[in-house]
């Protein structure tokens, strides 16, 4: 008894969360905390010469991780890696156009497929993105959570496929239409992938998972069934035999109703919130089934002011009560200016 209550009381926040405590004060982390609105993130990655040098440089990488932790005392650290890292672990091509994002060999058929490796094959490319993994369980202080993750497989796919971001996934659902066997090859491919590389995150040394699912809307129906749920719970499924006690958070980005009942049916322990849901409409609709993770709208990093501050209380508020993770409902951009930062941590530690 005396036990189980030490736990419960140095149990590191966010874990607390996504066991299913409603906490008075959420904690808090961000996505892209790391990244370019940050002068000491943009000198690191001149030192490491570019965004994949710097992913793939373990102490680097560990350093630009570290930074918004000593900055803010965010309550997570989230590995700094890249979802298109698997991608280019399977043996596709990819660099980094600047200014304009990622481009990689495209997938137009049977022949893009055979030529991707196995799942099974993908860790010696991946080797630094878990030592970095390693130096991160080390360094970070005791109550900070270190959060893994992957792209979800329909997501990566889209990349994999077009060659590039693309505003509506067209390329993708293309060959959806046109070749089936090797669209749902491809996916189950990325899902096997999936569950190996967040295993091996795990065995490194991570203490939840996040699957990013950033194009999850734009499946409707059927299809959002079987490509973004289907897989989001072969990925949860996997991890909880593997890794008892490891939680999963899912990001079904822009899914809108979509988000009601996806923790029940993958199976993951929260739910992260994008911008096209209101966090009134999601605590009735979508914490009823357990943790919440949002979802602040980014462009307040750039505006600040009192409706950053009325915004953020609104959100912790509407919240409060069941278990809640307070995030942005996307990333961090570029403009976003550092100091709005701190008002947003110190607003959710008041109110
Ligand atoms: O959240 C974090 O801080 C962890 C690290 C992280 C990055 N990308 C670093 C990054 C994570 C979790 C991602 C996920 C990711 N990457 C997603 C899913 C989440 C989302 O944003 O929707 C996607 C779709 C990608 C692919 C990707 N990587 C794109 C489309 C781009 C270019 C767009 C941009 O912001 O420039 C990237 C580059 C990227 N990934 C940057 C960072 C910090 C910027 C690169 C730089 O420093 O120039």
């Amino acid at each position: 008894m005396k036990d189980s209550l030490m736990t419960a009381s140095t149990e590191k926040t966010i874990l607390r969360a996504l066991r299913g405590e409603a906490q008075h004060t959420p904690p808090i982390w961000m996505m892209r905390q790391a990244g370019r609105y940050l002068p000491e993130y943009r000198a690191t990655r001149a030192q490491a010469g570019d965004f994949l040098s710097l992913c793939y440089n373990s102490d680097l990488a560990a350093e630009v991780t570290l930074q918004p932790i000593r900055k803010y005392g965010f309550d997570a650290a989230i590995l700094f890696a890249d979802i298109l890292l698997l991608p280019q672990a399977l043996g596709a091509d990819l660099w980094f156009v600047t200014g304009e994002g990622p481009r990689l060999s495209t997938i137009t058929g049977p022949d893009g497929l055979q030529a991707l490796k196995g799942k099974d094959d993908i860790h010696d490319h991946l080797a630094p993105v878990y030592e970095t993994v390693r130096i991160l369980s080390r360094e970070l202080p005791d109550e900070t959570t270190l959060i893994g993750f992957a792209g979800a497989p329909w997501t990566v796919a889209t990349y994999m496929i077009a060659g590039r971001g693309t505003p509506d996934q067209g390329p993708a659902h293309a060959l959806k239409a046109e070749n089936l066997p090797v669209f749902e090859a491809i996916i189950d491919l990325l899902t096997d992938a999936t569950i190996e590389y967040l295993s091996m995150q795990i065995d490194a040394g991570a203490e939840v998972v996040k699957i990013f699912d950033s194009w999850a809307g734009s499946l409707k129906g059927e299809d959002f069934r079987k490509y973004a749920l289907e897989p989001a719970r072969k990925i949860t499924q996997a991890i909880k035999e593997r890794h008892p006690g490891i939680p999963v958070i899912g990001f079904p980005r822009e899914a809108g109703d979509g988000y009601i009942g996806f923790a029940k049916a993958t199976g993951v322990d929260c739910v992260a919130l994008d911008n096209s849901v209101s966090a009134h409409w999601a605590a009735q609709h979508v914490q009823v089934d357990g943790c919440v993770q949002g979802n602040l709208k980014s462009s307040h990093m750039v505006t600040g002011g009192q409706a950053l501050v009325d915004e953020t209380r609104a959100i912790v508020e509407a919240f409060r009560g069941g278990p809640h993770i307070f995030n942005l409902g996307h990333g961090i951009t570029p403009d976003a200016d550092p100091e709005n930062v701190h008002l947003m941590i110190d607003t959710v530690r008041s109110v």
